[in-house]
């Protein structure tokens, strides 16, 4: 039984008359502790698949297991607990409350756990250990990334899910966060999961689906990924 298995999920968005199929008979089982890429053209339901994993959206039909509960089946509040428990998200555009430091915006996601780990050495791990106390504002793209992505890993969480988190940035910087993500998955054992545009990242992925409009199109194993410093694109 894989960590993650969704089968036959449906979803459709209704815009007045207009009804958008967005995810139409998905399945995959993606493993504990793996890194997987989603990769697909824009409008291929990879934000949507996300949304569901992660508890912000549910789906119409279908199966959604994580971690052996069926989190299809849960009410509002019991996804909300959920989310708040056992996910990390990190977003394209970082999302940082802009009149917080980097430090409160770590704090404050740390605060919703039990077993949240410190924020100050989660600011260190990212490489801003001497910015905490700068706002949004104050820091580059790069770092305003890094900044959520210690969010993200400072609520420890079993499931870490990270849509176009390299989309906004500089090639370095991109890869320096990639290396990040990388090593995190493989020094904690988390569940990593990488929505990107770019197939030539692919390569340092455990499991990679490409999804086309709402289905799975091709699943690729990589029995021996590449680490990102050997990664050229
Ligand atoms: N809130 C929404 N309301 C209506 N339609 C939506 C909504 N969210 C997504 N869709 C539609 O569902 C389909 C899948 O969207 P999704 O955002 O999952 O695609 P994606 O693969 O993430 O694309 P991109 O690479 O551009 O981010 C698209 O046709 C999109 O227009
Ligand atoms: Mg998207």
């Amino acid at each position: 039984m894989a960590f993650i298995e969704l089968s036959s999920v449906q979803k459709k968005y209704h815009m007045g008359e207009v009804t958008i199929p967005a995810l139409d008979g998905v399945s995959f089982g993606i493993e504990e502790g793996e890194l997987c890429m989603i990769v697909g053209p824009s409008g291929a339901g990879k934000t949507t698949v996300l949304n569901i994993l992660g508890g912000i959206d549910g789906c119409d039909e279908g199966k959604v297991k994580i971690d052996g509960e069926m989190i299809n089946s849960f009410s509002r509040r019991q996804l909300s607990v959920y989310r708040r428990q056992n996910v990390g998200f990190v977003f394209q555009f970082y999302n940082l409350v802009p009149n917080l430091t980097a430090l409160e915006n770590v704090e404050l996601s740390a605060s919703l756990t039990k077993k949240a780990l410190s924020p100050k050495r989660m600011l260190d791990r990212v490489g801003l250990g001497e910015r905490l106390n700068n706002f949004p504002a104050q820091l580059s793209g790069g770092e305003q990334q890094r900044v959520a992505i210690a969010r993200a890993l400072a609520k420890n969480p079993k499931l870490l899910l990270c849509d176009e988190p390299t989309g906004a940035l500089d090639y370095s910087t991109g890869k320096q966060i990639l290396e990040l993500l990388q090593t995190t998955s493989n020094e904690t054992g988390m569940t990593v999961i990488i929505i990107t545009h770019n197939t030539a990242l692919t390569p340092m992925a455990n499991r990679v689906i490409t999804m086309r409009n709402g289905k799975v199109h091709r699943i690729t194993i990589n029995d021996r990924p590449l680490p990102v410093s050997r990664l050229e694109w």
